[in-house]
């Protein structure tokens, strides 16, 4: 049985496109053992939704703005979710902040991708960041969702060496690159049941990951 994903998204979706390809319902061969049930955006304009159209899958759209607060807005979502019956639900640039409620229901099978070498550079702007304050690398990192904004667990992260010619772009350019190829790979190992959730910790073949995979 191939895991089942549900994946949030608010913009372009490029995140969903390589998760897409990877499970094979773009068109090539499957390289994980998973597929996309559901696709959920809050922007009715996210080009992603175009992207799971094109590969047949079912998407909704939910406007925070008609929502009474973050609470029923978090609410509606689950109800919308939890149809589709995932093992895990995937935030693929999903820009809310989600109640502790919400993640709660689906603590141990929320992930969610962030561009930069978490802990650091939390929150917005991440690749303007890297480039104030003079760090040598960037990257992305994937990590298991706790209450604390981009807080949980990280299970692996892509790393480039900032260059000394490097602007805005071209570092968002190649940190999308890695997300691109880390994304995939991780839900592969929740595929595999290589990697598990255990104590509020991320486990890869049998061991407590003590630090991110790097690649
Ligand atoms: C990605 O770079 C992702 O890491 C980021 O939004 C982008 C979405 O791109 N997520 C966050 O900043 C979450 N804090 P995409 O829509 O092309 O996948």
């Amino acid at each position: 049985m191939s895991l089942r994903l549900v994946v949030l998204i608010s913009g372009s979706g490029s995140n969903l496109q390589a998760i897409l390809d990877a499970c094979g319902q773009s068109g090539g061969a499957a390289r994980i053992n998973a597929r996309v049930v559901g696709v959920l955006s809050n922007k009715a304009d996210a080009f992603g939704l175009a992207r799971a159209t094109r590969a047949g899958v079912v998407s909704t759209v939910l406007d925070h703005t008609s929502y009474a607060g973050r609470e029923a807005f978090d609410q509606a979502m689950i109800t919308a979710i939890d149809a589709w019956q995932p093992d895990v639900v995937v935030l693929a640039g999903f820009m809310r902040i989600l109640s502790a409620g919400f993640v709660q229901h689906y603590q141990g099978r929320l992930l969610n991708i962030h561009p930069s070498l978490l802990p650091r550079h939390k929150g917005l702007h991440t690749h303007r960041r890297v480039l104030e304050a003079g760090d040598a690398e960037h990257g992305c990192s994937v990590h298991f969702v706790t209450p604390e904004l981009d807080g949980g667990p990280v299970i692996a992260q892509t790393v480039t060496r900032v260059e000394a010619d490097d602007t805005e772009t071209t570092l968002s350019d190649r940190v999308h690159a890695g997300e691109h190829r880390l994304y995939p790979a991780v839900l592969g190992w929740l595929a595999d049941r290589r990697l598990q959730y255990r104590d509020e910790q991320p486990w890869l073949d049998g061991q407590q990951l003590t630090q991110p995979v790097r690649f």
